[in-house]
């Protein structure tokens, strides 16, 4: 069944919160309410399978990050229940996000995460290498959304949201 792919709203809030819980542990269940918060979230979109009305399967955010010169976001949290896994919902959401921030005019984006999956959505770290984050080391990765993108560099603040995880 293909999973349709729509924005996420608040009636998706207690869905997302068990699916984030269930995928990567209590601390990261709030993650989403946290940066909603903040004011740092950008895009939020769900995976649902079937119609767009079914439950989320899937959940994939994009969040703004703070560098000089540019505009960067990194994209987390991205989840997947376990039973719908490998069959490319998580890259779907990943490439839609990567694609709504390139429209939106960002430079920038980073994900810190697996090399072998997120390499193939045209992360590297390589360009993660010019920043200088919390995360710094080969799970980090970047990539580059615009031109100027592929030569900024230099401190990355990230929401206060991710405080203590990853
Ligand atoms: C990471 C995660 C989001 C990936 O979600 P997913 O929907 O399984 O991702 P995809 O299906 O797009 O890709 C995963 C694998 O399935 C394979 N795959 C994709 N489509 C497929 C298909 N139609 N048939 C068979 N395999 C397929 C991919 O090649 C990939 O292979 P790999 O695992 O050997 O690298 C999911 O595993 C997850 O929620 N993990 C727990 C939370 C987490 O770690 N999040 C990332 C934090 S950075």
């Amino acid at each position: 069944m293909t999973a349709l792919i729509r924005a996420a709203d608040e009636g998706d809030d207690a869905v997302i919160r068990i699916l984030l819980g269930d995928a990567m542990g209590p601390d990261e269940a709030g993650l989403v309410g946290a940066l909603r918060e903040e004011g740092v979230l950008l895009d939020a979109l769900v995976a649902c399978a079937g119609s767009p009305s079914a439950e989320p399967v899937g959940y994939g955010a994009a969040s703004r990050l703070t560098v000089a010169g540019g505009r960067a976001s990194c994209l987390a949290p991205l989840a997947v229940a376990a039973e719908h896994r490998h069959r490319g919902i998580g890259r779907r959401l990943a490439a839609a996000l990567i694609e709504r921030r390139r429209e939106a005019g960002d430079d920038v984006m980073l994900v810190l995460g697996d090399p072998a999956f997120y390499g193939r959505l045209g992360f590297s770290a390589a360009r993660a290498r010019s920043f200088r984050t919390p995360w710094d080391g080969p799970h980090q990765q970047a990539i580059a959304l615009s031109e100027a993108g592929r030569s900024l560099a230099g401190a990355v603040r990230y929401p206060r949201a991710f405080d203590g995880l990853a």
